[in-house]
């Protein structure tokens, strides 16, 4: 399991010291939330302030894209430095080209689906995905509750993963914490997003081991 800790809840007055702090406690990804005030209520940072951290951070930029119309920023957030680009299915009209945009930057490429968005959204672009993020609360804020019927969707995507033979990880993001981990693995997750249940509990390299631990049950 990679655990991407969300920085939606750390100290954004101090974000090249969390990004070291994560770092330093053994973490290799870490979890960007750009909202745009649109498609979702909040705002919070932009391409700008990714570059600038880039070079402060050797960590896996995982950049989590809450934008309507996300392919205006994609030529954006590759020169920022994302590794890897997640759009939402329901933010963009032509989903194939974006992705392709996203391929061509020499960036990796994920699609989010809002919880209620069914999985036959991804019939045909399946094999073009490094990732796939289901969103198991509603995308916009942080310390949201686990939806429950997200799970039994992480279970179908993972089942049409493997019938495809496929690699494409399988993220899963709000209301994670070390409780539900255990499952959320055994249905298939490969990479859990946290921002409360992470950041609420310093030392970070002590709460990734819990994760771990959990996620190892
Ligand atoms: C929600 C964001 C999440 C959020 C998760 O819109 O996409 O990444 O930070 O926060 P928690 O883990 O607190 O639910
Ligand atoms: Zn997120």
């Amino acid at each position: 399991m990679i655990l991407s800790p969300s920085l939606l809840s750390s100290d954004y007055g101090r974000l090249a010291d969390e990004l070291a702090a994560l770092e330093d406690a053994g973490l290799s990804w870490v979890h960007w939330d750009v909202m745009d005030g649109m498609f979702v209520p909040n705002i919070t940072l932009g391409a700008p302030i990714i570059k600038k951290l880039r070079k402060a951070s050797g960590l896996f930029f995982d950049v989590h894209l809450m934008v309507q119309a996300p392919e205006r920023y994609i030529a954006d957030f590759a020169d920022a430095g994302a590794d890897m680009l997640v759009v939402h299915a329901e933010a963009t009209n032509h989903l194939e080209r974006t992705l392709s945009e996203i391929r061509r930057m020499g960036v990796q490429c994920g699609v989010a689906l809002n919880p209620h968005t069914p999985l036959c959204v991804l019939e045909y672009v399946l094999d073009q995905l490094d990732m796939v993020l289901i969103m198991s609360v509603n995308p916009g804020f942080g310390g949201q509750k686990f939806i429950p019927f997200t799970m039994r969707k992480i279970e179908e995507l993972s089942a049409m993963i493997t019938a495809r033979g496929l690699k494409t990880l399988i993220q899963v993001d709000g209301g994670v914490d070390p409780e539900n981990t255990p499952e959320l693995v055994r249905r298939g997750a490969d990479v859990l997003v946290s921002g409360s249940a992470f950041f609420g509990h310093p030392p970070y390299r002590q709460r990734h081991d819990a994760f771990q631990a959990a996620a190892a049950r």
